[in-house]
């Protein structure tokens, strides 16, 4: 099976090559949508469209019913697996969304080159996969270098949500974004909450509830203290197994 840009996509297929956003940017890639929903101003001035990401969208239930939800936000969804983003693409291109683009590519690669800095409303990060050996632990995403890199890209006013079911995870998760220079946490004096009111669920969320499984969610961006009050802290029992 080849890697074909078409492979058996109905209609416009959203998935977007890393080297055609480099060279051309957003605003031509969504600007060839069929709407023509272009983000331009009658007087000729660009204006700044609402631009969200989702990094490792997996099945992508959450990216769906976003874009769904909110047809003027450009969506992007970035995954590491090709199958994953192909069949993604299928259901993007059957629900006809149009306010989708899919890149297939490690998001620590590709988040530089795809995103000018302050360019981001919002990042996800739902369920990261946790690599609980030792041995593997450098593949995991979330590490400083990356979340330098997130934050840059995010707007003055951008948020980054990160959840994870792994208690390990979770304590190093912690440890970058507490540390991360231009983001505060949102869930102060939380580190992270176990539940969020009126949040969509993921796949693997519903999975690992069903499981009984501890669930992490984190919130970071410019303002600290906004939800305060509103959520009780979730604990993870340090060094503790899932
Ligand atoms: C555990 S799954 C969670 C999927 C989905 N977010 C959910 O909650 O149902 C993690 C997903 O992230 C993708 N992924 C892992 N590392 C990635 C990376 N460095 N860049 C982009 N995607 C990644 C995997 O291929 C997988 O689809």
């Amino acid at each position: 099976m080849g890697r074909s840009l078409k492979y058996e996509i109905p209609g416009v297929d959203p998935r977007v090559p890393l080297s055609d956003v480099a060279e051309k940017g957003w605003t031509s890639v969504f600007a060839s949508t069929a709407s023509g929903r272009a983000p331009f101003q009658p007087d000729g001035l660009e204006e700044k469209p609402r631009r969200v990401l989702e990094i490792g969208f997996g099945r992508g239930e959450f990216l769906l019913a976003m874009a769904a939800r909110e047809p003027e936000v450009q969506f992007i969804g970035i995954e590491v697996s090709w199958k994953r983003t192909l069949k993604m693409a299928r259901k993007v291109a059957r629900a006809k969304l149009e306010n989708v683009r899919l890149v297939d590519d490690r998001a620590e690669h590709s988040i530089q080159a795809l995103f000018e800095p302050e360019s981001l409303e919002a990042i996800w990060i739902n369920f990261t996969d946790p690599w609980p050996k030792t041995r593997h632990a450098h593949r995991r995403l979330i590490q400083s270098g990356f979340v330098g890199d997130a934050a840059v890209a995010l707007e003055s006013s951008g948020k980054l949500f990160v959840a994870t079911d792994d208690v390990p995870y979770a304590h190093q998760i912690d440890e970058v974004l507490s540390g991360a220079a231009r983001l505060q946490n949102l869930y102060a004096p939380c580190p992270f909450v176990s539940e969020v009111r009126g949040r969509a669920r993921t796949g693997y969320e519903d999975q690992w509830r069903s499981e009984g499984r501890p669930l992490h969610f984190f919130a970071y961006g410019p303002s600290p203290h906004s939800h305060a009050g509103r959520a009780t802290c979730g604990r993870a029992k340090r060094g503790g197994a899932k």
